[in-house]
C-alpha cells in the first residue's frame, strides 16, 4: 500500500483531516475523497480550466496543485460559492445571461470570473477576455460568459443591472 500523509484543510469553510497518497492531485481529492464533483477534469495537460478552485483566495487549476500542497490552506469550490442560500452574482450572471450551454466548463469559468472580479471589480471587456484564457468553452463561443461576468461586475459595483440576454 502506498505511503500516505495526512493533511488538514478547510474547504468550503469545513475542516478536514484526511490520509492522501503524495501523487494525489487536488483535483481528485475534491471529486474522491470529499465528493465535491462540482470541480470538473476536462483535460490532462492544464490547459481547460474547468478544474478552477479559489485556494488561499487564488484561482489555481487543482489538477496542476498536488493534495499535500494545500496542507493548511483554505481551498473554495463551485460549490462554496453561494452564501445563504443566495447564488453569488457570478453564478446568477451566468444564468440571466445565458454564458452557459452544456455547463462542463461552468464551474472552473464562473471560479476564475470571480478571481477576476477580486482582483479588477470593473474589468474592460478585453480584460475578461484576457483572465479566461486559460479556460476553453466548447459550446458558447465565449461571447454570452464575457456578458455574464460584466452583469456580475456591474451588480457587485452595486450598479442596476438588467436581467433578459443582450442577444
Ligand atoms: S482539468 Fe485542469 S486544466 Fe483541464
Ligand atoms: S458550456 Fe459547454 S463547454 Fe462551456
Amino acid at each position: 500500500m502506498a505511503h500516505k500523509v495526512r493533511i488538514s484543510v478547510t474547504v468550503n469553510g469545513v475542516q478536514h483531516s484526511s490520509e492522501v497518497e503524495p501523487r494525489q492531485l487536488l483535483v481528485h481529492y475534491l471529486r474522491e475523497n470529499l465528493g465535491l464533483t462540482g470541480t470538473h477534469v476536462g483535460c490532462d495537460t492544464s490547459q481547460c480550466g474547468a478544474c478552477v478552485v479559489h485556494v488561499d483566495g487564488q484561482a489555481v487549476k487543482s489538477c496542476t496543485v498536488f493534495a499535500v500542497q494545500v496542507d493548511g490552506s483554505s481551498v473554495t469550490t463551485i460549490e462554496g460559492l453561494a452564501k445563504d442560500g443566495n447564488y453569488h452574482p457570478v453564478q446568477e450572471g451566468f444564468w440571466e445571461k445565458h454564458g452557459l450551454q452544456c455547463g462542463f466548463c461552468t464551474p472552473g469559468m464562473i471560479m476564475a470570473a470571480v478571481d477576476l472580479l477580486n482582483k479588477n471589480p470593473n474589468p474592460s471587456e478585453g480584460e475578461i477576455r484576457h483572465a479566461l484564457e486559460g479556460n476553453l468553452c466548447r459550446c458558447t463561443g465565449y461571447h454570452n460568459i464575457v456578458l455574464a461576468i460584466q452583469h456580475a461586475a456591474a451588480k457587485l459595483r452595486g450598479e442596476a443591472v438588467t436581467g433578459a440576454a443582450d442577444d
